[in-house]
């Protein structure tokens, strides 16, 4: 997944007319102490009130330059996932709608990628934010950039937390809400989001997907997990559970209240990005994201079925790179069981070039397991084979 280089030269083009630059190096470093507190206000220091950050010039530019390419990878990510994983059709033309979506990263990566997967896809979009200015450059990206790939979107200056606002004509089929609802609900109780999430199944088409992304921060990730358990929980079954989880039992990691569900994805990084971060010094190549896809119905694709008891300890999405202990190697993951489980496997039994392959395994890749038993400890299991299919996200 790499990001469009015209983008990348729109974004640097908008910069540098606000500093009147032309030097992509100057221009990368004059936005880099602005994105420093950008960082910080969707992260460590997130403040009540994010909402007038988004006017002034020098921010637009730093969150275009710096975060627009990481919210257009992630939502790739997540998209994908959706796409080749749960094997989502989507309806042509598509109505999809970005939440709280500024300047459109969200709607634009999702539109590329899809377009890949079905050439010739038509799409009705629209984005809602808050930000005059941002909806503005959305605006303005799509009428200088964006022609060739055929979508038109609409703006919509609304409240992503009051769905009678947004205008709709018609009922959505991919609702996306990236580093939007945690900050639109800052500080409010889950009982406003679980009502939000009722009012936004009502603008869902009958297959329609929500795709929530959020910052992979303990309190932003466990938030998610909460309101998955809550619809994983609710006896009307109104939503199915299509990611990150391959089940639908109660989340283990808020069980376990030690880790939390987060995606850690390299990237190949772009020049521009790189160049703010040579002042910036924060670990940019890792994308770090919590997500979740909710679906009103079941996901066309699963790993196992409910009769398929042994396979669901075999099916996981990995909470951890590979990591070799003493004769081991080590691994764990969330399986189709809701275990957070932990799997090993000796390493004298391991040829080199199986060792090797297990080693490009990462965090989030989901597969399945050719064989494991079970040892003595609470989920744990032993590989007896080295071999995992993972599936193409
Ligand atoms: C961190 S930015 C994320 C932008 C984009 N979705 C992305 O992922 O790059 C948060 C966006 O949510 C918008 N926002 C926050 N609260 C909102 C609200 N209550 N209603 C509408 N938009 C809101 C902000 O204006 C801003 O554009």
């Amino acid at each position: 997944m790499t990001y469009p280089q015209e983008l990348e030269a729109w974004w640097l083009a908008v910069a540098g007319r606000t500093l009147r630059l032309r030097d992509p190096k100057a221009v990368a470093q004059r936005l880099a102490e602005t994105a420093g507190k950008l960082s910080d206000a969707f992260t460590v220091s997130r403040a009540k009130n994010f909402a007038g950050g988004y006017a002034a010039p020098l921010t637009v530019a730093a969150y275009g330059n710096y975060f627009f390419p990481q919210t257009y990878i992630r939502t790739q990510f997540t998209v994908g996932e959706l796409l080749n994983f749960r094997g989502w059709t989507p309806p042509n033309p598509l109505r999809i709608l970005d939440l709280g979506g500024g300047a459109g990263a969200a709607l634009i990566a999702a539109v590329d990628l899809i377009v890949k997967k079905f050439p010739g896809m038509r799409f009705e979009a629209a984005v809602v934010d808050q930000s005059a200015t941002a909806l503005k450059l959305h605006r303005q990206l799509t009428r200088s950039e964006r022609k060739r790939h055929l979508f038109k979107s609409v703006t919509v200056s609304a409240d992503l937390t009051k769905p009678a606002a947004w205008q709709l004509t018609a009922p959505q089929d991919l609702i996306i809400a990236s580093f939007s609802l945690g900050e639109a609900f800052f500080q409010q109780p889950d009982a406003a989001v679980r009502d939000w999430l009722a009012q936004v199944r009502r603008q869902l088409s009958v297959s329609g997907v929500l795709v929530i992304l959020e910052p992979a921060l303990k309190e932003t990730a466990e938030r998610l997990e909460r309101l998955r358990d809550f619809v994983a929980n609710a006896a009307a079954r109104d939503w199915h559970i299509w990611g990150p989880c391959l089940h639908e039992k109660p989340c283990p990691l808020l069980a376990g209240q030690k880790h939390w569900c987060h995606e850690v994805r390299r990237w190949p990084v772009p020049p521009t990005v790189n160049r703010v971060n040579d002042k910036l010094r924060r670990s940019v190549w890792d994308l770090k994201h919590s997500f979740l896809i909710l679906g009103k119905t079941p996901p066309p694709l699963t790993l196992t079925n409910d009769a398929d008891i042994d396979k669901k300890a075999r099916c996981v999405r990995l909470l951890t790179p590979i990591v070799s202990g003493h004769g081991k190697l080590l691994l764990s993951g969330c399986n189709a069981d809701g275990e957070h489980a932990e799997y090993d496997i000796l390493k004298r039994q391991l040829a080199k070039p199986d060792e090797k392959k297990l080693a490009t395994l990462k965090r989030g890749d989901l597969g399945t397991l050719s064989a494991v038993k079970k040892l003595g400890g609470p989920r744990q299991y032993r590989l007896t084979s080295p071999d995992f299919t993972v599936s193409d996200a």
